[in-house]
């Protein structure tokens, strides 16, 4: 099976946004959901960069459309590795091979009668390139831009789609999956109760140059929308008249165009119309999204609260985004975005819930099992009701995900993965290894428990290679699986884990984040309070309110000291992570998030302050006994000192 899938090509007016990402990253993941299937995916993103809008930014920066979309378009492309995101292509509609689609297109339409010359006069909107109608006018103001469109009077070319509305009524009501969700559908089928009026596919050059002229009247260009929505075929190598390429019949009767609300009158209808009018059967599926919203406000420019996804994936890895995103989102409805929400499911289901399950199981196997996937001697270790439950629920599981990935659910297929994590979780405690581990006649009990949570932990990384490619990556490295995965193949319990093969050691897959480094991803806000500070944080900035003032006995519980670092270094597979040996003045292992900041030579011979009686943790499995303190000011990292030199243990009061 075939499978086109394909995002809005984005306007380059504005720079890559949180809203572009998602549609970008739910394209992506359906395309890796599909090939997991084991079928052959074209997936299509691009830019969209004639018309009024680039014509009117590109003059304000002083350089020609051209240029400017150039610019702009080169960003969008170069957010797509980072969210890795994998098209196969990615069109312009600046690419000649498109624009001369665009004029065949037009051609044929003209001489076959289906566009037209005509008077037109009406009230345009230039934010939505359009004439909007009386009815769409909100006090007078057009919805979208808030701003009263012009009246305009002028000759223009408009495509006759009213000819195709009977047909396009009919052809949803008998394709109930055509538009999805069925709000949408509802929607649509809605607006088609009204007479359709014809579409003004042109404009004046006196207006816009900045288009692709109509083949037959060169006083014209073409109407963006009527050029942009032929890119889903132009990008298959589509022609019209003659045969049809072989990538174009292979994909195009399998496209799925995934969009957002906003525009869905122009795929559901402007361009449902215009296949029909070309004698191209209509693509198979439109999937509508809702909108993210910022804090429960609109995103805008104006408002400042754009969020970059680029920020976003610096501070915590393409794979959280991914994942955030994905599980946050109901698709269909609209979601607000916010960084505490985002920190707080990276804390719960990804450092605490996946990580933990994935590091205690790690540990396990070294610790009880010989870093080995355990040999299973057959009437040792008897099965019980919890591992027949676990094997059952992850079964169901990679069922589910698939059931829920057909119709675009990405947050129940991930809520189904989740819930065997969580089962994953319970079935350590309930059989408490350690425990067993005591007891050498319970070895094969024990080993089984340890098989059963590493085939969970493939079995959870399997459908995960969708959403996140990178930690599923990681999981099957750890677990000695290599090769391409597929659901058919390898989504059933059993047979693929090699008993005795090596577990190689890894490190966390989620680690928890360092809240004070964080760089706020949205221009204008400040951090999350109510987020809890990761232990290894150095102090954040000061609060004076009320509750936040400690006594002097509280504070004389915090054993602050001086040490004297006396070697440091780098640790390994961390960018922020300094394991510094300090004397204080007994000697004792600190690490400190200061790597961005400190080479470790340059640390050795100083004095810090570490706070001495924090509980001990572990960060990248290196135990961190104390915390350096440290300030941070315009982006650099200072770590804190005494004065003058002091014996090391010195007390700080
Ligand atoms: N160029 C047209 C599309 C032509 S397709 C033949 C266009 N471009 S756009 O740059 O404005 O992108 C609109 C799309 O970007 C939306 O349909 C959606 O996919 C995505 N999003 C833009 N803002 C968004 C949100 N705030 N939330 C979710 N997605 C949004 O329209």
């Amino acid at each position: 099976m075939n499978t086109y899938v394909t995002t809005p090509i984005f306007y380059v007016n504005a720079e890559p946004h949180l809203g572009h990402a998602y549609t970008t990253i739910v394209a992506d993941a359906y395309g890796r959901y599909q090939r997991l299937k084991g079928n052959t995916v074209r997936f299509q993103t691009g830019t969209d960069e004639h018309g009024d809008k680039i014509a009117t930014a590109a003059e304000a920066a002083g350089i020609t459309p051209q240029a400017y979309a150039d610019r702009v378009s080169a960003m969008f492309r170069a957010v797509c590795p980072p969210l890795q995101v994998e098209y196969d292509n990615f069109i312009r509609t600046t690419d000649a091979a498109h624009q001369r689609v665009v004029q065949a297109v037009l051609q044929k339409l003209y001489e076959q009668g289906d566009i037209v010359l005509s008077d037109y006069s009406g009230l345009y909107c230039q934010g939505c390139e359009r004439f909007l109608t009386e009815k769409e006018l909100q006090g007078g103001l057009c919805p979208d831009h808030l701003k009263p469109p012009v009246a305009i009077t002028e000759q223009n070319y408009f495509f006759k789609m009213s000819r195709y509305q009977g047909w396009l009524i009919e052809h949803i009501k008998a394709n109930p999956d055509f538009i999805t969700p069925e709000r949408y559908r509802n929607e649509v089928l809605s607006f088609l109760s009204e007479p359709l009026e014809d579409l003004c596919i042109s404009r004046p050059t006196s207006r816009l140059t900045w288009g692709i002229p109509l083949p037959f009247d060169k006083n014209f260009v073409t109407y963006v929308w009527f050029d942009a929505l032929l890119n889903y075929l132009s990008g298959l190598g589509y022609f019209p008249e003659g045969e049809m390429s072989a990538e174009c019949s292979h994909y195009w009767p399998v496209a799925e165009h995934v969009v957002a609300k906003d525009i869905l009158k122009p795929h559901a209808i402007y361009w449902t119309t215009m296949l029909k009018a070309m004698g191209v059967a209509p693509y198979r599926k439109l999937h509508v999204h809702g909108y993210w919203n910022v804090n429960d406000t609109k995103m805008s420019k104006s408002i400042g609260n754009v969020v970059r996804p680029m920020d976003l994936v610096e501070k915590y890895g393409s794979d959280s985004v991914r994942y955030f995103l994905l599980r946050e989102m109901s698709f269909g409805l609209d979601s607000s975005f916010s960084l505490a929400a985002f920190e707080a499911r990276y804390n719960s289901d990804l450092a605490n819930d996946l990580g933990n399950l994935f590091s205690r199981t790690m540990a396990m196997v070294q610790k009880f099992a010989g870093g080995k996937v355990p040999l299973l001697v057959d009437g040792e270790g008897e099965s019980t009701e919890l591992d027949r439950q676990l094997i059952a629920a992850a079964h169901e599981m990679v069922q589910e995900f698939c059931r829920q990935m057909e119709e675009f659910h990405f947050h129940r297929a991930l809520q189904a993965v989740w819930e065997v994590v969580s089962l994953s979780n319970k079935y350590i405690v309930s059989n408490a290894p350690w425990e067993l581990a005591k007891d050498p006649a319970k070895r094969g009990r024990l080993h089984l428990v340890i098989y059963n949570l590493l085939e969970t932990l493939r079995l959870i990384a399997l459908p995960l290679n969708v959403v996140m490619p990178t930690t599923a990556l990681a999981m099957q490295v750890a677990l000695g699986i290599s090769g391409r995965q597929n659901l058919a193949a390898h989504g059933k319990w059993g047979g693929i884990l090699q008993e005795g093969a090596v577990i190689s050691l890894s490190t966390p897959l989620f680690p928890r984040f360092d809240q004070a480094d964080a760089v706020s991803p949205v221009a204008g806000q400040t951090k999350p309070q109510q987020v809890k500070a990761p232990k290894n944080a150095v102090s954040s900035s000061a609060k004076t309110d009320e509750d936040t003032l400690i006594t002097f006995d509280e504070f004389k519980r915090i054993d602050l000291r001086v040490a004297t670092v006396v070697a440091a270094e780098k640790v390994a597979k961390s960018d922020r992570l300094l394991k510094l040996t300090v004397e204080a003045p007994e000697r004792r292992t600190v690490v400190a998030g200061i790597a961005e900041y400190y080479q470790p030579e340059e640390m050795v011979g100083r004095q810090v302050i570490i706070v001495a009686n924090l509980k001990p943790t572990k960060l990248m499995g290196i135990e961190s006994q104390g915390m350096v303190l440290a300030a941070k000011s315009g982006g650099q990292l200072f770590v804190s000192t005494v004065s003058g030199e002091v014996d090391a243990g010195s007390k700080v009061a």
